[in-house]
């Protein structure tokens, strides 16, 4: 037994070349299957259907989506596709199949609109753009399967080794002066934390079946707070601005204006005390540093 799965246990991993996929396949040990976009396009229905037939998946982990937001406001069928419909299929097949899927999704299926707290998973979501709404209709479609699932809520993924993520932008831009807006609040999550709480859930999924948990680290803060964070810790010599969400682009989709989760519950479930999120960025950027 590795991670707490039988190794002869067959892994289905999608979206393995993202940020949190190719970060839970590092980590993963046992029989698994990670097909490229090349060898299984996820927008065609059909050929996903007859992949998953011919192999015996005991476990899928879904990494896969169009997680572009402004995008998704575009590319709407495609959007709808691949965050809600593929979902649909998976968990239909892990139902008639006892397998068990873990799904992520974010943490804008939430409007913003609480006031000075954070969304528990007991909070009704109301997603305002439609990125949040194919995430969450992904969502219901898993849990009207009923299938062994768990979904995990994460928000704000970035990852040194990904050019799709906040940091990895602020860092590659040769502007000199930067705005970085600072009234959206959020709990930015590294993808190497996701993937070593994946894997923990993944020992214990015995124990947590049917949950939708959120996944972030204790803390948060605006993206210009981490942005000044990041390139301080740097030494970059950035000069960033803050503005206001209404000023930016006002062709980029809705955001919500709070969009912290607060994962107590799965810090309770596993019994572990997750870090501050700069704790993480630090880890990520410039890990094995005494100073
Ligand atoms: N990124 C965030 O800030 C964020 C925030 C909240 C929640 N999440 C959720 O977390 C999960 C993972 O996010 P991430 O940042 O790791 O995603 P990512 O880096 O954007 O990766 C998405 C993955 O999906 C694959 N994919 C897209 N279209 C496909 C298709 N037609 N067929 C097959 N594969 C396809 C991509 O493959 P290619 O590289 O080949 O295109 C890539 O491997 C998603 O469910 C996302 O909604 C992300």
């Amino acid at each position: 037994m590795k991670n707490g799965l039988i190794l002869n246990t067959k892994i289905l991993i999608l979206g393995s070349t993202g940020q949190i996929g190719k970060s839970i396949k590092k980590k993963i040990n046992g029989n698994v299957i990670c097909p490229s976009k090349k060898k299984l396009n996820l927008r065609n229905i059909n050929q996903l259907k007859r992949y998953l037939d011919k192999y015996k998946f005991s476990l899928i982990i879904n990494c896969a989506a169009l997680t572009n937001v402004n995008e998704c406001e575009k590319q709407k069928k495609k959007a709808f596709l691949l965050n809600t419909e593929v979902p649909d299929i998976l968990s239909k097949y892990c139902k008639k199949n006892r397998s068990h899927l873990i799904h992520f999704s974010t943490n804008y299926v939430f409007d913003g609109k609480k006031k000075f707290k954070s969304y528990s998973e007991i909070n009704k979501p109301s997603p305002i753009n439609y990125y949040g709404k194919t995430k969450y209709f992904g969502e219901k479609k898993i849990i009207k399967s009923d299938c062994n699932y768990i979904i995990l809520r994460v928000a704000g993924v970035y990852s040194k080794n990904s050019k799709n993520n906040f940091f990895y932008k602020l860092l590659n831009n040769r502007n000199k002066k930067i705005y970085i807006v600072d009234d959206e609040f959020i709990s930015p999550c590294s993808a190497n934390f996701v993937s070593d709480v994946t894997l923990k859930l993944i020992k214990n999924i015995t124990l947590v079946k049917k949950k939708i948990l959120h996944l972030t680290p204790n803390g948060s803060g605006t993206w210009f707070y981490y942005a000044k964070y990041l390139t301080k810790l740097l030494n970059r010599k950035k000069i960033i601005y803050p503005i206001k969400s209404d000023n930016f682009n006002k062709n980029n989709a809705k955001r919500p204006k709070n969009s912290i989760i607060n994962s107590n519950k799965i810090q309770k479930i596993l019994k572990v005390k997750f870090y501050n999120v700069k704790r993480y960025i630090y880890d990520e950027y410039k890990p094995n540093v005494i100073e």
